[in-house]
């Protein structure tokens, strides 16, 4: 049978466990909480006094937080990116959604996607009432990110696509708690309920990922293998990697918000191989068998990853200067 072939194959058989996978890892929309749970109600007479609440704690943090929480708002607030980009994997089929056709792996992707999106709506209400960042700046990078798209090397490959979702739901679900846990530090409880709930949105998402990649190792472990290595030595990109501000180049503003990340310890190059070692020792790459030539070799380059990383890390120096972004103001107000 030819490759395409055998994924094909592979995806359907996965999709018939579709229906259980979303009962396990995510929650219907009357239970699940919603943006307003957490942030001050419009329509009550105390929402001004909240609201001042909230300015007032704001200035409690400093600059390279606001970048980081602007560009973590921004990253999720390009959703219809990655929807699109999953509804084109090779074994989805959105059409024929009528008499309970519909596929089921374009069911999970808008139940996902259902439950992503309210995670770009919290924190941009947040950071609009907060004050501190200059909105119109945010929201053309949000629309110059949509506009741009982005291309995470995954092509249409659904083994791919699902190292990538593993990867990134983990990185994503560290950097919303340790922005929390600042927010925390500086005595802002809202803002810190905000990105704890979050982050556990994104820890679900997580598991659910990893649990389709052991499932296809199991079904087709060779191809996985090489998936998984292809993914690793093109690096897992960020969907933030390819933010800009008005008036400058993809790419600029990137850096500039990874050294933020970094400086504040909320994303690290530490915290990528971690990731990797983890995904490394559930997806039991080191016991793994039966493989072809190609698939072990690249299995001893994926075991031996996270050590080379780590040395190569260790040389790695982080600028100290905070770069000025159109997004904030050096000190914080406007
Ligand atoms: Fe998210
Ligand atoms: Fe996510």
């Amino acid at each position: 049978m030819a490759l395409e072939n055998i994924r094909l194959e592979v995806m359907k058989t996965v999709e018939k466990s579709i229906d259980a996978y979303v009962d396990k890892y995510l929650i219907p929309v009357e239970e699940i909480w919603q943006p307003t749970d957490l942030l001050p109600n419009s329509q009550d007479e105390g929402f001004f006094e909240e609201v001042r609440q909230i300015r007032e704690e704001a200035t409690e943090l400093g600059y390279d937080f606001w970048v980081v929480l602007v560009a973590d708002m921004v990253t999720e607030e390009a959703l219809p990116t990655y929807e699109s980009w999953l509804m084109d994997m090779e074994g989805v089929e959105q059409h024929g959604q009528q008499k309970g056709l519909q596929n089921g792996w374009a069911k999970w992707i808008r139940h996902w996607t259902g439950e992503e999106n309210r995670h770009g709506d919290t924190l941009n209400k947040y950071l609009y009432l907060s004050g501190r960042v200059n909105m119109k700046e945010v929201e053309k990078t949000t629309q110059y990110l949509i506009n741009d798209g982005f291309d995470i090397g995954t092509g249409r490959d659904p083994y791919r696509n699902f190292v990538y979702t593993s990867f990134q739901e983990l990185a994503t679900n560290i950097s919303h708690k340790r922005v929390g846990q600042l927010a925390k530090k500086k005595g802002n409880k809202m803002l810190a309920k905000m990105c704890n709930i979050i982050a556990g949105d994104e820890m679900r998402h997580h598991l659910a990922y990893r649990e389709f990649v052991k499932t296809i190792f199991e079904y087709d472990p060779s191809e996985m293998m090489l998936a998984f290595e292809d993914m690793m030595k093109k690096k897992i990109v960020m969907p933030a990697q390819f933010i800009r501000e008005s008036g400058q180049g993809i790419g600029e503003a990137f850096e500039n918000f990874s050294n933020a990340a970094q400086r504040l310890g909320v994303y690290t190059t530490q915290d990528y191989i971690e990731i990797l070692q983890k995904l490394n020792e559930y997806w039991e790459i080191d016991k793994m068998t039966s493989l072809t030539d190609q698939a072990e070799k690249a299995r001893d380059y994926l075991m031996k990853l996270p050590d080379r990383m780590t040395r190569i890390a260790e040389r790695i120096k982080v600028p100290q200067d905070p770069h000025q972004f159109a997004w904030v103001a050096p000190n914080g107000t406007l």
